[in-house]
């Protein structure tokens, strides 16, 4: 008997052919929703995508889901959710998205990490002197309002496990000052000293960009001119499945994620900020992230390294705490330097010693930077120049029913450091630890408010010892940055009056001239 031909045809060969119908029937209702649609969907932006390339895009790239989607929506939500489209790179993302799914070796493994310059703490009367020379050179370019300071502040804050901007998080350790109000006092304390104009960047994201906004107004800028604090937002990319689908976030949003901090150096050059800074006669950035409440804003020390050596770009670096910190290490890769995350080293690497038993890869990059403004703008001259890594995270989406969902997104994000190696020239410092870098990340544990907060108040101690003060052992003392930023700062300051702290205590001026008095009195 002969077989319906039907079930002569192997299952998968079955599969197949109905998986092809279903994709050309999805095709074929795109190109009819597209033709059909009567929504006013507004004039384009410049650098947006029209309706039409959207739509060529989701019908190459298979995005069916989402035209359903939005076929779906009733008009005015139609219109939103395509003008939220709009706004992003989807070709970008989907780009990327083919990239790393055909390199699937794509994470990065280097071997034979090598040892670049650094120019290590000074020893020698020699390095001494050349430090004093950088930091009148530094303290000069302060002076002649030829530097800029940007903090980036766009990241999630999804490790420490907060909703909102990381910079309001309360990190001093009497007074709870959040960091972005340390950082605004610093731009403050060093513009009233060096009696310049440092303009304070902020960059922060479409998720928590007006938050941000809102605290600093609130807030009164801390003091700061207002028409010296430039707020501008990274780009966000849609995050993808790993089969390459945009996820929906709900019903007029896509899911997305910001671009990682390297998107700083575009979002500078797009936003007009550096064309406008560099005509204003500024040419150095100083840059730093969010998280680390122990940064010496606009080192001039370091700021007069990367002059000195006619570097591009500078990186500062402290020891590495022990074999487990996870740091990005400055090295040398293919003969040039490079910032190589720890986990794109492989484990035996990153955990060897050198002929001494020391750690053999020590310099721990600290994420904070002098960039030149001519070096940004070579960055973006044909496109943006810096790659994008995959990072594969758990996400949650909401689904139709309101519900939250647990799924495996893809994030692309560039990262700062990777310009190094387009440098003409570059720097590296080392630093201090326990005088630079404390950071933010963990709620608990290492590198968590609790160990920052102990940092800074350790330091301070450390500078009131130093002014002759007597100290209660358990005492938390904070120094404002408006009273004092560094020790030669707070010797200045007392006079060589002789502080008594008993109990936790926040110093600024006000407490220093009440101690005035009061010791006068007791004469
Ligand atoms: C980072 C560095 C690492 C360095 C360490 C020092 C990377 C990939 N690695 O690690 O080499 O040793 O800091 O602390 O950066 N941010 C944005 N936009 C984004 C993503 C991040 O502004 O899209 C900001 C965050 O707000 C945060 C900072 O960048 O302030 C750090 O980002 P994070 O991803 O937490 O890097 P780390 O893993 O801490």
């Amino acid at each position: 008997m002969l077989k319906p031909f039907k079930k002569s045809l192997p299952s998968h060969l079955l599969k197949l052919s109905s998986a092809i119908l279903k994709i050309l029937l999805d095709l074929l209702w795109f190109r009819i929703y597209n033709y059909v649609s009567e929504e006013p969907l507004g004039r384009s932006k410049r650098g947006e995508m029209s309706r039409e390339k959207i739509f060529h895009l989701l019908e190459k790239y298979r995005q069916c889901h989402i035209l359903q989607h939005s076929q779906r929506l009733d008009s005015e939500k139609r219109n939103d959710f395509l003008k939220e489209l709009k706004k992003l790179d989807l070709s970008l993302a989907f780009e990327l998205h083919d990239k790393f799914s055909k390199d699937k070796n794509s994470a990065r493994s280097f071997k034979n990490i090598g040892a670049a310059p650094v120019i290590i703490m000074p020893g020698t009367p020699q390095e001494k002197t050349r430090r004093e020379e950088a930091r009148v050179l530094g303290e000069s370019l302060i002076r002649k309002n030829q530097v800029a300071v940007l903090i980036v502040a766009g990241g999630q804050g999804s490790r420490l496990g907060i909703s909102g901007p990381k910079g309001k998080f309360p990190v001093s350790p009497v007074k709870k000052k959040s960091l972005f109000q340390l950082f605004a006092e610093s731009v403050k304390s060093l513009s009233i000293r060096y009696r310049a104009m440092i303009p304070l960047l902020i960059m922060s994201s479409e998720e928590n960009g007006e938050e941000t906004r809102r605290f600093f107004e609130f807030n009164n800028y801390f003091g700061l001119d207002g028409d010296y604090i430039y707020f501008f937002d990274q780009e966000m990319l849609p995050t993808l499945t790993p089969d390459g689908h945009l996820i929906l976030r709900d019903d007029t949003h896509l899911l997305v994620n910001p671009d990682g901090h390297g998107g700083s150096l575009k979002a500078l050059h797009e936003s007009g900020l550096l064309e406008s800074l560099t005509r204003k006669g500024f040419s150095e950035l100083f840059f730093c992230q969010v998280d680390n409440p122990l940064v010496k804003i606009a080192d001039p020390v370091f700021i007069g390294h990367h002059r000195m050596e006619g570097s591009e770009f500078s990186t500062k670096v402290v020891r590495r705490r022990d074999l487990e910190e996870k740091v990005g290490i400055y090295g040398l890769v293919d003969g040039k330097p490079a910032v190589v995350e720890y986990s794109d080293f492989l484990p035996e690497e990153y955990r060897a010693l050198d002929e001494k038993g020391s750690i053999l890869h020590w310099p721990g990059n600290i994420a904070v930077h002098v960039i030149s403004l001519s070096f940004i703008q070579r960055l973006n001259l044909r496109g943006f120049a810096l790659p994008y890594h995959l990072a594969v995270k758990d996400v949650e989406v909401l689904l139709p029913d309101g519900k939250g969902k647990k799924m495996t997104g893809w994030k692309f994000e560039t990262f700062v450091f990777d310009a190094i190696p387009f440098a003409r020239k570059t720097c590296c410092l080392e630093v201090i630890r326990e005088e630079e870098f404390a950071p933010v990340k963990n709620p608990k544990g290492s590198d968590s408010p609790e160990t920052a907060r102990a940092a800074l108040s350790n330091l301070h101690r450390s500078w009131l010892k130093e002014a002759g003060a007597e100290l209660a052992p358990k005492a938390q003392v904070e120094i404002s940055p408006l009273c004092a930023m560094d020790k030669k700062d707070l010797i200045k300051k007392l006079k060589g009056q002789k502080l008594v702290i008993s109990e936790d205590t926040y110093i600024d001026d006000s407490m220093v001239f009440r101690y005035e008095i009061a010791s006068l009195l007791s004469q």
